[in-house]
């Protein structure tokens, strides 16, 4: 027996169930899944970022032999009506209605669909579609004219900002301050799966196959663009290629296949390029920050004043706001942050990996290493001065804060002592050597989910719940979590996630998942053994109080140690299988979580939206650099992160997700950023061939600790890991390469020509 399949519950580390499938090519994507004589579909997108198509010509795409139809603004009859921005309520990506006019918003806009017997066909004639446009002088954002800026507080519901103290007075009045400023780029997710879609009709239902973050979203937000009741419409996304947000909301694309579907009275199938890819989904915005930091010279904060500007799109204020993180992260008496929002002619962000802590967080994360610097002080030690059991903007309690321990157990396991502090003061022949760290921190998140669990008289048990497999290994959590309730061998246990057919899971984003899913399946199961517990009277755990009954290892077992055989003990209870449906709200949401999750809106809370608490997972990340003295080529050497985040269910899993991390966090500090034609708005290196993210020989010995931590404010003890690893790697590698050179970079990706 491999060593993974030892114990199964929850805390064990077996393989994943959906391993072999996925390795062997039986895992089916949703690309993957056959449609009887599918036509296909193929987007053209827009050449310009502003302004208005004047003129289709069809002529010679109509030539290609095989084409079927195309579909533009001039010929849609009103069939999709707005699905809303999600963030004001709604299900999309964003507000714009596809197809809906002549405008053109942004850079890649659909704006048309060639449908066609086969995909190379619908290709050769959407490259023969000619479209004309009037070109208007676009904004690309920073740097550009026409972009219109507003306070995040006016454009965007429920934003706060946090005002404590004077920090503007403070700041002025403190012995020793640093004052800088910081830029983050533009990011895309590129998951390895491509944004495809299949839609089918049957007797007015319709049927999408597509991979999402958020089926029950997706089929919302579908039902209501094409004005059906959303029980006419089902999603299916068993496994999905990689999303990292990008999957997390409705896109513009699923809506006009679907109609596609209708007018032609077949499936329809779309795959759209990599480099439509960059402009009909979402991205990570870039960003500049501005950060005061002061300390008295013991290192105590005295003020911190947080201020970041964000790039959207014209219609939709999208925020990331990490704002929220960095004011909460460190004791000060004196904050105040403020978000900007820059609307330009860009397609809408959205969701990627830690969205508002990564830009952020490396904001403060710099900011707390050039202040260390300027105090002369150990810079984990100025993390220690200022941490608390409490956040600063409100004074809550954290649930539990690992972060300190975090800090002292990666310090040893890294060697931090062998630092010497004086920048540029280690080196190995012609390398420069540095150390940096950083924090990372990723609040809880938690959602309402439903579940139903079954229980059939052979001892099997079968868990339904429209979660989603987005490569973090939740079939096989959630496994886990069915076999501790029900004390069964994890083969024993068969999930069902990815359609909307089955009891709705929050959104899959936010790290939620593992402790919103397994909380409620735990809840399922439990009242499974109180009805199995309740009926025990008559056999040989007659005179056992029913509450002290558990189910651990196939059978009923009392205190005492005496047992029945699962099997024995559930024909009491039942004739047959047991079927439980369950539903669960964790503390601090609202009643209202239930109901938004039945209509498919992602409401997520708890985190540090919390009234009486706030929660997170916390770590530590090492990294030595090695920046070469004459070329300045980078490389990480080594990178160590210390993890603190409540019950882990599946260590294995979870250094997964963390390793991830980690990784990301290379290439988003040393490689990673869309390059933009800042004249005409449009993205240049929407290729992964141009697109940079680190390759094998980029990614160095890598070092994960996962410290045992004991949350008592939920049920399970969980809290997400998912998007916890890449938060603190961009500061840490930029803190490393300033101990290594003496050169302070605030810009990422910090690349050679950043240490010229
Ligand atoms: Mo994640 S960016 O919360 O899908």
């Amino acid at each position: 027996m491999p060593e993974g399949m030892i114990g199964q519950g929850i805390g064990a580390s077996p393989v994943r169930v959906d391993g072999r499938a996925k390795v062997t090519g039986a895992a089916h994507y949703a690309s993957d899944m056959a449609v009887p004589n599918p036509a296909w579909a193929f987007l053209v997108t827009s050449a310009i970022a502003r302004g208005r198509v004047t003129a289709i010509d069809e002529t010679e795409a109509r030539r290609v032999p095989g084409v079927l139809d195309i579909l533009h603004h001039g010929n849609m009859r009103g069939e999709v009506q707005e699905a809303g921005f999600f963030a004001g309520g709604g299900y999309a990506g964003s507000s714009l209605r596809p197809l809906e006019d002549d405008r053109v918003h942004h850079d890649g806009e659909i704006v048309a669909v060639v449908l066609a017997e086969s995909y190379e066909t619908a290709r050769e004639a959407a490259y023969r579609l000619q479209v004309r446009y009037a070109e208007e002088q676009p904004s690309a954002g920073f740097d550009t004219e026409g972009a219109e800026a507003r306070d995040a507080k006016d454009a965007v519901q429920g934003h706060e900002d946090a005002e404590v103290g004077d920090a503007d007075a403070a700041f002025a009045a403190a012995p020793v301050k640093i004052e800088a400023a910081y830029e983050t780029p533009t990011q895309h997710h590129n998951p390895i799966e491509l944004f495809t879609t299949t839609a089918s009709w049957e007797n007015g239902r319709l049927t999408i196959l597509e991979g999402s973050q958020y089926v029950h979203g997706l089929r919302n937000g579908v039902a209501k663009q094409l004005g059906l009741d959303p029980s006419l419409v089902r999603v299916e996304s068993p496994f999905i290629g990689g999303a990292f947000g990008s999957r997390g909301s409705l896109t513009q694309r699923t809506a006009l296949i679907a109609v596609a579907a209708r007018r032609l009275n077949r499936p329809v199938k779309l795959v759209a390029t990599r480099d439509q890819g960059f402009t009909i989904a979402t991205y990570r915005a870039e960003t500049r920050q501005r950060v005061k930091l002061a300390a008295n010279p013991d290192g105590t904060l005295v003020a911190f004043v947080h201020e970041g500007t964000e790039v959207s799109s014209r219609p939709d204020p999208y925020k990331v706001a990490g704002t929220q993180t960095t004011a909460r992260m460190y004791a000060c008496p004196n904050i105040r942050t403020k978000v900007t929002i820059l609307h330009a002619d860009r397609n809408t962000p959205g969701f990627m990996r830690s969205p508002p802590e990564v830009p952020y967080m490396f904001g403060l994360e710099s900011a707390m290493d050039e202040l260390a610097h300027a105090l002369g002080m150990d810079p984990i030690e100025l993390r220690r001065v200022n941490d608390s059991t409490h956040e600063s903007v409100k004074g809550l309690p954290w649930t539990s804060r690992g972060l300190m321990r975090c800090f002292d157990a990666g310090a040893e396991a890294f060697g931090w002592k062998d630092r010497t502090p004086q920048p540029r003061s280690m080196r190995d022949g012609d390398w420069l050597v540095g150390y940096g760290c950083a924090s990372t921190i990723y609040p809880t998140h938690l959602g309402a989910a439903t579940a139903r669990v079954t229980l059939t008289p052979d001892g099997r048990a079968r868990v339904q719940t429209a979660a989603h497999e987005i490569g973090t290994g939740t079939y096989t959590v959630v496994a886990q979590a069915a076999a501790e309730g029900l004390g069964l061998p994890l083969e024993k246990v068969l999930v069902e996630m990815g359609s909307s057919e089955l009891p709705p899971s929050p959104v899959s984003g936010g790290s939620n998942v593992t402790a919103s899913v397994c909380a409620v399946v735990m809840k399922a199961c439990e009242e499974i053994r109180a009805r199995i517990a309740a009926a025990a009277g008559q056999g040989p755990l007659q005179g056992r109080d029913p509450a002290t009954l558990r189910l651990a290892e196939g059978s009923l077992r009392a205190p005492d140690g005496a047992a029945e055989p699962l099997t024995e003990a559930m024909a009491r209870a039942s004739n047959g299988a047991i079927e439980v449906y369950a539903e669960n709200i964790p503390h601090g949401l609202p009643e209202g979580a239930l109901k938004s999750l039945y209509q498919g809106k992602p409401a997520l809370g708890a985190g540090l939206e919390g009234k009486d608490r706030v929660m997170a997972a916390f770590g530590a990340e090492f990294v030595e650099v090695r920046v070469h003295s004459r070329t300045a080529e980078t490389r990480v050497a080594r990178i160590l992160g210390a993890f603190a985040a409540g019950r882990i269910v599946n260590p294995r899993t979870a250094r997964s997700q963390l390793m991830g991390g980690l990784i990301w966090g290379i290439g988003s500090a040393l490689h990673e950023a869309t390059e933009m034609d800042r004249k005409r708005a449009r993205y240049v290196n929407d290729n992964i061939a141009e697109y940079l993210i680190p390759v094998n020989a980029d990614v160095p010995k890598l070092d994960v600790l996962v410290l045992e931590e004991e949350d008592k404010a939920t049920p399970l003890g969980i809290k997400g890991l998912g998007e916890l690893g890449n938060v603190g790697t961009n500061a840490a590698i930029a803190n490393a390469v300033f101990h290594a050179t003496g050169k302070r970079i605030r810009t990422l990706p910090i690349r050679i020509e950043s240490l010229l």
